[in-house]
């Protein structure tokens, strides 16, 4: 495992998403640790993907076994193959069980953007631990990776969602009307962004 100062040495964006699909490394907050998802997470996967409270406004469909879940850590998995999406296990740090992910994916490296989903079990929530490892992801982002803009796109009626990005600093920009087609329907999707200059603005 490599220190991330050791990887993310470039003042360049694309540069540094090359770099981290590349690389094994970790970061850390007070409590959480976040880290790359391996085979041997596929229960405390199965535990956040076959409860249809955490993917009731998400287009993942509740996984209804563990053989159904392994669909989900293989596609994680092949997706740092081929650089397709970068999906972080948020990880408690004194106990190491992987309570919740965060994707990075639809990178734009002309644009410097990207776009983020994230996801917590269940039995986590409430806890500020979604609001801890945005915050740890948002300032690598801007200030390691390099990147100038990152989007959130929320399903109408997940309040909490929206209330963590705002909290973090996101900023509510709009609803692109049925933006995503999944689960059968055409849902609506609340935009919210955020730009390096307004984490430099708290
Ligand atoms: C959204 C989610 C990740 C929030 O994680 P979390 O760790 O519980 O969030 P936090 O504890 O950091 O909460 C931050 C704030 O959001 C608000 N909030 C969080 N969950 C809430 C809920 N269920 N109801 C009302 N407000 C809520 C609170 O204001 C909270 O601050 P407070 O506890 O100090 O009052 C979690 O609810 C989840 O996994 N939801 C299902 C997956 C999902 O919809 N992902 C989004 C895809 S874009």
């Amino acid at each position: 495992m490599s220190h991330i100062m050791e990887i993310f040495m470039e003042n360049n964006f694309k540069q540094n998403i090359e770099d981290l699909f590349n690389h094994k490394f970790n970061m850390s907050s007070s409590r959480l640790i976040m880290d790359q998802i391996v085979p041997e997470d596929l229960d405390s996967i199965f535990e956040i993907f076959g409860d249809e409270k955490v993917t009731e406004f998400t287009d993942f469909t509740t996984r209804e076994s563990k053989e159904h879940a392994k669909k989900i850590v293989d596609y994680f998995i092949k997706c740092y193959h081929d650089k397709e999406q970068y999906r972080f296990a948020i990880r408690e740090i004194d106990s190491k069980k992987l309570v919740g992910t965060l994707g990075l994916f639809s990178v734009s490296e002309i644009n410097r953007m990207a776009e983020i989903g994230f996801e917590l079990n269940q039995s986590y929530w409430r806890k500020g631990y979604m609001t801890e490892a945005l915050s740890l992801f948002v300032n690598f982002y801007f200030y390691t990776l390099k990147g100038h803009r990152i989007e959130a796109v929320v399903t109408p009626g997940n309040d909490s969602s929206c209330v963590v990005l705002q909290k973090i600093g996101f900023v509510k920009e709009g609803v692109f009307r049925e933006r995503d087609f999944f689960k059968n329907a055409f849902w609506d999707g609340i935009v919210f962004g955020i730009l390096e200059k307004d984490l430099l603005k708290e």
